[in-house]
């Protein structure tokens, strides 16, 4: 079973709604890992819609998990992450107008750009992953720019799941897992880890969790809204468990 990265950006989305200092990410962050998280997930956006600068280090004090950070590819955001030092780097497209990450970062597109950045993190010691579609072309490209990890986008499987009934029997369903696992296999075949997420909630998970090879699912919003009735500690065990109850396919 792959392991759960809690992404605590929607508590400092609700933060920052008020401009004040509760809920703190941070102590999400903890208790997310006393639920059993293997690691913490974060975006600090160019814009700083929800996490800001202070919650870095906040977040580096309190936890003693795998601190993954979320990034654009700009030199600005690389200078942060050297300093910072989180065990994962993980580079997204960022667009000012959307509500979340939408597609997946167009590495065939952007490796020349990106080649630079993926070298300095590394070089700093620090591995790389890319955010990407399920796409053959993406994969490796991802290789060829020197990626260590591709996080495959699981939208496009979550919203089909949500228009088929919430049915995970429907072949358009299972089309779009069959897609991410031919992917994973591509990654894995690769040489680089394999991860996947976005979108993925307690109903949906298990075919995901099921894929072989799989290291780690990062799952923010889900996990936070559940978190409004029984807690963090909760709601992390809660997906943990769901997470566990799949099957190979
Ligand atoms: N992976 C990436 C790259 C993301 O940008 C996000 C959302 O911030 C997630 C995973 C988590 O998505 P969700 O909040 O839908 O679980």
């Amino acid at each position: 079973m792959p392991d759960l990265c809690v992404n605590i950006d929607h508590v400092a989305t609700v933060r920052q709604a008020r401009r004040t200092w509760e809920p703190d990410p941070a102590w999400a962050a903890v208790e997310a890992q006393l639920g059993g998280a293997h690691g913490i997930t974060f975006h600090l956006r160019e814009d700083r819609r929800h996490i800001q600068d202070d919650d870095l280090r906040k977040l580096k004090d309190l936890t003693n998990t795998r601190l993954n950070m979320e990034m654009a590819a700009t030199s600005e955001m690389l200078g942060i992450a050297v300093q910072l030092q989180p065990q994962m780097a993980m580079l997204v497209p960022e667009g000012r107008d959307e509500i979340t990450t939408e597609g997946g970062l167009d590495v065939v597109g952007r490796i020349d750009e990106l080649r630079p950045i993926v070298h300095a993190l590394k070089g700093a010691g620090i591995p790389v992953s890319a955010f990407i579609d399920a796409e053959p072309d993406q994969v490796s490209a991802a290789a060829e720019c020197g990626f260590n990890v591709c996080e495959l986008h699981t939208g496009p499987y979550a919203d089909c799941f949500h228009q088929y009934g919430r049915s995970n029997e429907a072949s358009a369903v299972m089309d779009e897992v069959e897609r991410v696992s031919r992917a994973s296999r591509s990654v894995l075949e690769a040489g680089m880890r394999c991860n996947a997420g976005h979108g993925l909630n307690y109903d949906n998970v298990a075919p995901i969790a099921a894929i072989a090879g799989l290291s780690e699912l990062h799952i923010g919003h889900s996990i936070i809204s559940r978190s409004i009735f029984v807690g963090v500690r909760e709601a992390t065990r809660e997906m943990i468990r769901r997470m566990a109850s799949t099957q190979s396919i």
